[in-house]
């Protein structure tokens, strides 16, 4: 006989989180107040989307304070802050109280988030960090390589969850890589998870190449920017956001 529950454990469900940073970065290109970030979250939720992202880099080149500020009040699902592990940022999520904090390294002249946190190299602060926000009960995610060393030493400092870097995934053509990637990622998942750890993926993650990933039942969680919100300048964000939520099976909305 066919029985429900096993349909629910092949279906892996998870949560899409959008990243509005370049709606932001088009509007510090002319300095001026338009495309808002902050309308951008309201079509991204209409649109389905399950919470929201956005970066407080340390040179301000997209999201600004203010935005935060807004969109803390705005934000009608989760908000996910994305920082470097410094004092200034820090400081600043403290006061906003976002839903959870992703800390990501941060280099000033990179295009993008580039690799993962070296957990293992800053162990002491990012336990520090880590505690800070706990004692604001607050959550806190490490974006980390699929590398078996970072996440047991992201379990080590605290952390509640991991946000699996996919860009060495998303950046692979040949199908012998793409394999190779893919099973990192399913390796690294279980191990997170084997350790208590929320699995979150992002980066460079498109309507191409998110089909390969929506079955590792222990991913919860994909936050996409970029290829999001190319589609939005052609169709329109809330649509954008509605086709990739069409790709990630979901349980119903809470
Ligand atoms: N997750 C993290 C931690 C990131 O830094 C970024 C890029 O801001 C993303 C997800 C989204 O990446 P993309 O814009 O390539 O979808």
């Amino acid at each position: 006989m066919f029985h429900d529950s096993t349909l629910l454990r092949k279906v892996a469900m998870a949560r899409l989180g959008v990243n509005i940073d370049h709606v932001a970065t088009l509007r510090q290109a002319r300095g001026g107040h338009e495309p808002d970030p902050i309308a951008a979250s309201v079509l991204a939720d209409l649109g389905g989307a399950d919470g929201l992202v956005v970066h407080l880099r340390e040179d301000r080149r997209h999201i600004q304070e203010r935005d935060l500020n807004l969109l803390r009040d705005v934000v009608p699902s989760a908000l996910n802050l994305e920082m470097a592990a410094d004092d200034a940022t820090a400081k600043i999520a403290l006061r906003v109280r976002p839903d959870k904090v992703t800390l990501v390294p941060e280099r000033r002249q990179e295009l993008t988030t580039e690799g993962g946190l070296a957990v293992t190299e800053h162990r002491k602060r990012l336990t520090t960090v880590i505690r800070l926000f706990h004692d604001a009960q607050i959550p806190v995610s490490l974006f980390i390589d699929p590398d078996r060393r970072q996440i047991r030493a992201a379990h080590k400092v605290g952390a509640d969850a991991v946000e699996l870097h996919t860009g060495t995934y998303a950046n692979s053509r040949h199908p012998q890589e793409i394999r190779k990637e893919v099973e990192a990622l399913v390796q690294g998942a279980r191990l997170a998870q084997q350790l208590g750890l929320e699995v979150n993926a992002g980066h460079g993650l498109t309507y191409h190449n998110i089909h390969r990933l929506t079955g590792i039942a222990e991913i919860v969680e994909f936050n996409i920017g970029h290829s999001i919100i190319s589609r939005a300048v052609l169709v329109g964000l809330e649509r954008a956001v509605r086709d990739m939520r069409a790709l990630i099976p979901s349980s119903l909305r809470s």
